[in-house]
C-alpha cells in the first residue's frame, strides 16, 4: 500500500487477555469499576485474569454524557423496584424484560451514591444540603424518578474513578472496534475482536473469554433535521453508530424489540431537554394558537386503542409525541414550551435574587448537558423568562437505555420469582452468544435504566463475567479466521481507494468506490423516506418497507465498495457499516411487527391499532453474516410484577402468546 495518504501496511498487534470491554461510557466505567474487587477474589481462587478497556473515543468524554447531562434519571431513592418495573413497563407499552428492570433497580442507588462520593454535586432539599445521598440526604427531585445535578463534569468524574480502578496501562483510547471474532470449534461463542486505531496506522486483534460490548446506540441513520454546518447537530451523540448492535448481530446474538426507536421531542435546532422544563419548572406546551394540545386530542387516543396505555393525563414518551405530532400533522404548529409563564409563576414568591438564579437555573440546564441551545438562544436573541420556544420531535434514533428498549435478548438474573427459563438461560446480561455480554443501551427490553442505571448494569455484567471465566478457565479462544484475513477485511476500503483513486481527476467522484459520506446520506435518505423518518411524519406500510428492503440490499452490497483515503474516513466507512446493519434490523423488525405498538415514535399506517392478541410479545432477530438473511420470531412476554391499582387495565393483560 502507499504511503502518499499516511497509509503503510498497518502494524498488527495481537493481545491475549480474558475480558474486553469494548467501548468507554457508562456501562464500560461501571464494568471497570466494579470488576477489581472481583478479580482479587479470582485471584484468591488460583484464577489469574487480565482485563482490557478500548474506547474509539477519549474516556473522559466519550459517548452520551460526553456535554454533561442536568438531571440523573433514574434514583429510586424511597421508592420500591417494583414500582420502578411498572413505570417502565406503562411507558414502553406493556412489553418489557420485568426481570432485567427489576435488576437495575434494586442496584442502581449504589451506582447514584458513588457518583457522589467521587465528586458529582447533586442537588439537595432544604436543610440536606450537606448530608450525602448515602447518609439519607434527601435530592432534589425533578420527577419521581429523576434528580438535579450540577452534571457538566459527569463523564470525567465517572471516567476517572473507572480509570483509576482498572489503571490506564489497560485501557486503550482511539481503537474502533469493527467487528467481533467468533471461535474456530463453537460458532457460538466469541473468542476475539479487531479494529483498528484512529490515529495511527495500526490494526488491533484481541482474544478473549469474554466481552462487553458496550458501544452504545444508534445515531444518524435516519436523515437529520439539521442541514448544511449544523448536520453535525443531533440529540443523540453522533459518534454512536450502532456498533453495539451490528456486532453483535454478526456475532450471531438475538437481538430484540429493534422495531422499538426514540424519538425525542426537544427545544428546536439545539435539541435542548425539555425534562427540567416540564418536571421541574412545570411548564407547559402548547400549540401555535394557545391550546394545550395534550388535553384537546386526549379523545383521539382512543381511536385505535393507545389509550389502553395511559392512565388519564400520565402516559409515556411516545405517547405524549403522538398528541403533540396530531397537531403538527393538521397544521397547528409550531408547537412551543411555554416558558415565561412558568418562570412567571415560579417567581412569583420569590425575591429578586431568587429570580436570578431561578433565570441562571434555566441557562444551566442546556449549559451542563446541550450548550449548542444556549447558542439557540443567544443567537436567536431568545430571553426564556420573555420569549416561548419551540419544540420539535426529532429524527429517530435506536437505544435501549433512555426512552426506548431496542438491543440484545440478555439472559437476566436467577433470583426472582417467576422467572421463565427463556428470561434465564446463563450469566447475568450475557446475549445468546456464549462468552458475549452487554450493559446499557446495548440491553434490549428494559428502557428508562438512563445514566445511573447504565453504569449499574456495566457492574453486573462484570460480576457476571468474572464468573463466567472462572467456569470456564481452561478454555482457550481460537479466532475462527485468520490475522491476515481480518486485516484484509478492514482495510479493504483503503485498498479500494488506492487501487481507484488515479481512475477520474476529481478524488471523490469515481465509479469504483462509494464515499462514507454518500454511504450516509443514501441510508439516511432512504431510512426517512421509506422507514417512518420525519418526511412521512413517522409513517409506514408494507409497500414502503419492501421498497426500502430492496434498496438496503443495494447499499449492503455497495457497502463493498466504500472507500477510505484517510484513517478518519476509514472510521467514518466502518460506522456507516454498522450504522447500514442496524438500519436493516430495526426495518425487517418494523416490517414483521404487524402493529403500531409505539404511536408517536412510529406508526405503520396498514396496521394503526395496538393489538394485544396477537402482539403483546417480544419481536427477536437473528442475522446470518454468512448469507446477509434475517430470521424473526414472536417470543412471550412474561409479566413478574403484579400491576398496582393506579396501573391501566391493559397493563395486567397476559402476552399475546406462551
Ligand atoms: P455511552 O455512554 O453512550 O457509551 C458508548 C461508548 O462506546 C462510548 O465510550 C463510545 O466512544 C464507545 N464506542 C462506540 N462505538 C465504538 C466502537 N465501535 N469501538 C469502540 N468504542 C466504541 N441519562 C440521565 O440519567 N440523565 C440525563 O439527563 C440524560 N440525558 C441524556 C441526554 C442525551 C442527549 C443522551 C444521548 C442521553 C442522555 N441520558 C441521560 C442517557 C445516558 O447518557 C445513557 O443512558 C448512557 O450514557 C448509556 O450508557 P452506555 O454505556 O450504553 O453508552
Ligand atoms: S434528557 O435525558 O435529554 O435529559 P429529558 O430532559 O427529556 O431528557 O427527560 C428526562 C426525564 O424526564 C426522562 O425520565 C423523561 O421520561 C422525563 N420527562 C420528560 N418530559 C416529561 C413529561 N412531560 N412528563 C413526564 N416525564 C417527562
Amino acid at each position: 500500500m502507499s504511503e502518499e495518504y499516511g497509509f503503510g501496511n498497518p502494524e498488527v498487534i495481537e493481545e491475549e487477555i480474558d475480558i474486553l470491554i469494548i467501548g468507554g461510557g457508562m456501562a464500560a466505567c461501571g464494568c471497570a469499576f466494579e470488576i477489581m474487587p472481583w478479580l482479587e477474589k479470582a485471584k484468591d481462587r488460583g484464577v489469574d485474569i487480565k482485563v482490557k478497556l478500548v474506547d474509539k473515543a477519549a474516556m473522559d468524554r466519550s459517548g452520551a454524557v460526553a456535554q454533561g447531562l442536568s438531571a440523573i434519571n433514574t434514583y429510586l431513592g424511597d421508592n420500591d423496584p417494583a414500582d420502578y418495573v411498572r413505570y417502565v413497563r406503562g411507558y414502553l407499552m406493556g412489553i418489557t424484560r420485568e426481570d432485567l428492570v427489576y435488576d437495575t433497580g434494586r442496584h442502581v442507588d449504589d451506582s447514584v451514591h458513588n457518583f457522589e462520593k467521587w465528586g458529582l454535586p447533586i442537588w439537595k432539599r432544604p436543610g440536606d444540603e450537606d448530608k450525602a445521598l448515602s447518609e439519607g440526604g434527601k435530592p432534589m427531585r425533578s420527577g419521581r424518578w429523576q434528580i438535579m445535578i450540577n452534571g457538566e463534569s459527569y463523564k470525567w468524574i465517572v471516567a476517572e474513578a473507572a480509570k483509576k480502578a482498572l489503571g490506564t496501562e489497560n485501557i486503550q483510547e482511539r481503537v474502533f472496534i469493527v467487528r467481533l471474532v467468533n471461535d474456530k470449534n463453537d460458532p457460538n461463542r466469541v473468542a476475539g475482536a479487531a479494529g483498528f486505531s484512529v490515529r495511527e496506522n495500526k490494526l488491533y486483534i484481541y482474544k478473549f473469554k469474554a466481552c462487553l460490548l458496550v458501544c452504545g446506540g444508534a445515531v444518524n441513520v435516519f436523515r437529520p433535521r439539521s442541514v448544511g454546518e449544523g448536520q453535525g447537530r443531533a440529540w443523540y451523540p453522533v459518534w454512536n453508530s450502532g456498533s453495539t448492535y451490528a456486532m453483535a448481530a454478526e456475532a450471531g446474538a438475538e437481538l430484540t424489540l429493534m422495531e422499538n426507536r426514540f424519538v425525542p421531542a426537544r427545544f428546536k435546532d439545539g435539541y435542548g431537554p425539555v425534562g427540567a422544563w416540564f418536571l421541574l419548572f412545570k411548564a407547559k406546551a402548547m400549540n401555535a394558537f394557545g391550546e394545550d394540545y395534550q388535553e384537546k386530542n386526549y379523545e383521539d387516543l382512543k381511536k385505535f386503542g393507545y389509550d389502553s396505555y395511559a392512565v388519564g393525563f400520565k402516559m409515556g414518551t411516545c405517547l405524549r409525541n403522538h398528541l403533540m405530532m396530531k397537531e403538527m400533522k393538521e397544521g397547528r404548529g409550531p408547537i412551543f414550551m411555554d416558558t415565561p409563564t412558568a418562570m412567571a409563576k415560579l417567581a412569583e414568591n420569590m425575591t429578586p435574587k431568587e429570580v436570578k438564579h431561578l433565570e441562571a437555573e434555566a441557562w444551566e440546564d442546556f449549559l451542563d448537558m446541550t450548550i449548542g441551545q444556549c447558542g439557540v438562544w443567544a443567537g436567536e436573541n431568545i430571553e426564556p423568562d420573555k420569549q416561548m420556544s419551540e419544540l420539535m420531535p426529532t429524527e429517530p434514533y435506536l437505544l435501549g437505555s433512555h426512552a426506548g428498549c431496542a438491543g440484545i435478548w440478555c439472559s437476566g438474573p436467577d433470583d426472582i420469582p417467576g422467572t421463565p427459563d427463556h428470561y434465564h438461560w446463563g450469566y447475568n446480561r450475557m446475549s445468546t452468544v456464549k462468552g458475549l455480554f452487554t450493559g446499557g443501551d446495548g440491553v434490549g427490553a428494559s428502557g428508562h435504566k438512563f445514566s445511573s442505571g447504565s453504569h449499574a448494569e456495566g457492574r453486573m455484567a462484570a460480576k457476571s463475567m468474572v464468573k463466567f471465566v472462572i467456569d470456564n478457565k481452561d478454555w482457550l479462544p481460537e479466532l475462527e479466521c485468520s490475522v491476515e484475513d481480518l486485516v484484509e477485511e478492514i482495510y479493504q476500503p483503503v485498498k479500494t481507494f488506492l487501487e481507484h483513486k488515479d481512475y477520474t481527476t476529481a478524488i471523490d467522484i469515481n465509479p469504483h468506490y462509494i464515499t462514507p459520506k454518500m454511504y450516509q446520506y443514501r441510508l439516511q435518505k432512504l431510512m426517512d423516506e421509506y422507514v417512518a423518518g420525519v418526511t412521512t411524519m413517522y409513517q409506514t406500510n408494507a409497500v414502503m418497507l419492501e421498497v426500502a428492503e430492496r434498496k438496503l440490499g443495494m447499499l449492503k452490497e455497495d457497502g463493498a465498495k466504500l472507500r477510505a483515503k484517510d484513517l478518519h474516513e476509514l472510521l467514518r466507512a466502518w460506522e456507516n457499516y454498522h450504522r447500514m446493519l442496524t438500519a436493516e434490523a430495526h426495518m425487517k423488525h418494523i416490517q414483521f411487527r404487524e402493529e403500531s405498538r409505539y404511536p408517536g415514535y412510529y406508526y405503520r399506517a396498514d396496521f394503526l391499532r395496538i393489538d394485544d392478541e396477537n402482539w403483546k410479545c417480544f419481536v427477536n432477530s437473528s442475522y446470518d453474516r454468512e448469507t446477509g438473511k434475517w430470521t424473526l420470531k414472536k417470543v412471550p412476554y412474561a409479566q413478574l410484577i403484579k400491576p398496582a391499582d393506579d396501573e391501566s387495565e391493559a397493563m395486567s393483560r397476559p402476552g399475546s402468546i406462551g
